[in-house]
């Protein structure tokens, strides 16, 4: 299938996640078969003030592509300005955040408030569409709340000012990440666009992927939370759909390979030091459902160096193999 000129190979795409989906752990997910990456959300309006953060964030590794870039803001002539300049890091594709219900966030008329003016929604694609040569997409949500359910009215307005693709996370703003996703309202609006549509919410494995593709007819799936200290669920996926086949999760000394693979991945562009005080998160995903997990994650929380975390992968897997 195609998003625009951009030709995706597979079904399933990284979701974005600020504070997650930084450059090491998306390279892990193009590894694994992930059609497609997304940075973290960056703002537009910083970026434009020549913000030295928001600029680290944009990087893309060449083993990462095909990788969009992710921008928020609520002025066009601002978000046009910025996908402009975000062309420097050649992104495959350059997405809104529509989505996004944290107060730092909405609060500033970003993110998920963007939904509640729909003309606002089509305004900002177009301005950015006409500034950009790769494809414009949206992620969005159901609605702003439970009065405001208006995912297909936003839809049609983003196909509207040229929008490529649209995500579509299940739940309103209000729902945050809690409730389980409405599958009916991805449904609803891929029945009332023709750009593709990419399901998202809830995808915790191959079932579910295979699940809401035949709910919601939807032709992509995007995973968050489930690929998170999990990238192999991009395989899983992959292997269920093309082949029918259910892949087992890898053992224990699989996983703590890639852990260590990942940290000492971050550890190249971030240093040591914030990548293993960012390890400790990334670590307690690798370690779901380890035997003695809540103490390997205690342990990871002490971590100063990648010697240490060698150290500590090397115990793991030595403990998977005593017990
Ligand atoms: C920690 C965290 C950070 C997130 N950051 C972003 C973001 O930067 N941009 C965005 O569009 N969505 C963001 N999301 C929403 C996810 O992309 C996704 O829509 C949501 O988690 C539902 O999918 P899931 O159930 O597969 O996790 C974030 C979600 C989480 C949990």
């Amino acid at each position: 299938m195609k998003i625009g000129t951009l030709e995706i190979q597979g079904h399933a795409v990284l979701a974005p996640m600020a504070g997650a989906t930084d450059r090491a752990f998306r390279t892990m997910c193009v590894d694994h078969g992930a059609a497609l990456v997304t940075t973290e959300m960056v703002s537009a309006k910083g970026l434009c003030y020549g913000d030295r953060k928001s600029r680290e964030l944009l990087m893309l590794d060449e083993r990462e592509r095909p990788a969009a870039i992710q921008l928020f803001g609520d002025d066009p002539d601002i978000m046009a300005k910025a996908a402009s300049l975000v062309m420097e890091f050649s992104p495959a594709a350059i997405d809104i955040n529509m989505g996004c219900p944290a107060p730092k966030i909405a609060g500033n008329s970003c993110g998920s408030a963007l939904m509640r003016s729909p003309e606002l929604c089509r305004r900002i694609v177009e301005a950015m569409v006409k500034e950009v040569d790769v494809p414009v997409t949206a992620k969005i949500r159901k609605g702003y709340d439970k009065t405001q359910v208006n995912a297909v009215e936003v839809a049609q307005a983003v196909e509207a000012g040229g929008a490529s693709a649209i995500t579509v996370h299940g739940r309103t703003r209000d729902q945050m990440y809690a409730p389980p996703v409405d599958r009916e309202i991805i449904k609803a609006v891929k029945r009332a666009v023709s750009i593709p549509v990419i399901g998202n919410g809830d995808i915790l494995d191959a079932n579910d992927a295979a699940t809401m593709f035949e709910d919601t007819d939807c032709d992509l799936v995007a995973v968050g939370r489930g690929a998170l200290g999990a990238p192999w669920i991009f395989t899983q996926i992959e292997a269920y759909l093309t082949h029918g086949v259910i892949l087992p999760v890898p053992p224990v000394s699989r996983r703590m390979e890639l852990l260590y693979k990942q940290v000492r991945a971050m550890a190249e562009y971030k240093g040591e030091k914030i990548a293993l005080l960012q390890a400790r998160k990334h670590a307690g995903w690798y370690m779901r459902g380890i035997d003695g997990a809540s103490a390997w994650r205690q342990r990871a929380c002490e971590l100063t160096t990648i010697a240490d975390l060698e150290t500590l992968c090397v115990d793991v897997i030595r403990a998977g193999e005593r017990g």
